[in-house]
């Protein structure tokens, strides 16, 4: 195994140290997310086990984790809106909260009946973003449920579709790009219109007559260091739940055969990445870009 930077090892200090539980559920909707908007829109099923959220003319919905994350390896299966969903966005992200707050997004971008969907990524640290990367799907994601999955660690965040990875953001603080290590998380998602850029730059309005747009979640699962805001007393580390927990995802990098995978999707799926967009960045490609280990 590599060795680890002084600054991942001082980040795991911080994991081990500092306010956290550590947790592994496999639980319901109803035990580990609230719906937080869209009157009635997002819908919970199946004892607990599946989620819907659907958007109408009149309002999208949205729903977050109850708890709040700092690090983990987080898997959600979706199954995004089928038949004509241009117009449409699915978000589902990690986010803290305040004006220098950290993200790392998934948004699914529909497209007319047979078009690809584009599954847009980005990586915010301290505020700022700018780190697009867009990819087609090897797959049509509205016909069966796909896992969408974050693996975020001191040393790296990866982004991968079906154990696949997609996308790396490495930490770099090194070289002297933030990296999101401070500030804990909560999951969000949400389906909400966005006709006015989504489809081809807007090109493409949503057809309201095909609503309500539904898309759907299951099989949440978490492997997680969970904070425990403001109470003092939180400063043990214990086991929530030790059943299937592994902490081998705190160290996790990718290994060859992940990297040569990771290519493969680049290669052959990617359509947009900042990284190579040097109309944008006249001044230079940001350092992440340039830099090569
Ligand atoms: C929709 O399909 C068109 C045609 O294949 C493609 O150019 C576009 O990138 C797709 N996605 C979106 C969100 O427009």
């Amino acid at each position: 195994m590599a060795a680890l930077s002084s600054s991942a090892v001082s980040a795991m200090l911080l994991v081990l140290l500092a306010s956290f539980f550590m947790a592994t559920s496999a639980s319901t909707f109803f035990q580990d997310f609230d719906i937080t908007w869209g009157d009635g829109r997002a819908k919970i099923f199946n004892n607990g086990k599946l989620l819907t959220l659907s958007l109408d003319k009149a309002s999208g919905c949205g729903f977050q984790s109850k708890r709040e994350y700092l690090f983990g390896s987080i898997d959600m299966q979706l199954k995004l809106v089928p038949g004509n969903s241009a117009g449409t966005v699915t978000a589902y992200y990690l986010s803290s909260q305040g004006p220098n707050h950290d993200e790392i997004d998934f948004e699914f971008l529909g497209n007319l009946s047979g078009d690809p969907y584009i599954l847009h990524t980005n990586v915010f640290s301290q505020g700022k973003g700018n780190r697009e990367q867009q990819f087609f799907l090897w797959f049509d994601p509205t016909k069966d449920f796909h896992t969408y999955s974050i693996l975020w660690n001191p040393q790296s965040i990866i982004f991968s579709v079906d154990r696949i990875p997609i996308r790396e953001f490495k930490n770099l603080e090194p070289i002297g790009v933030p990296f999101p290590k401070n500030q804990p998380m909560r999951i969000y998602s949400s389906l909400w219109n966005a006709d006015d850029w989504a489809t081809r730059g807007g090109l493409i309005k949503t057809d309201w007559t095909k609503a309500p747009f539904t898309a759907s979640y299951r099989n949440f699962k978490a492997n997680a260091c969970v904070w425990s805001s403001g109470a003092s007393s939180c400063s043990s580390q214990s086991l929530v739940s030790t059943v299937n927990y592994n902490k081998a995802w705190l160290s996790r990098q990718l290994d060859s055969t992940s990297q040569e995978k990771m290519r493969w999707v680049q290669r052959n799926y990617m359509i947009y990445n900042y990284c190579t967009d040097t109309k944008r960045f006249p001044q230079g490609l940001p350092p992440e870009c340039v830099h090569t280990n």
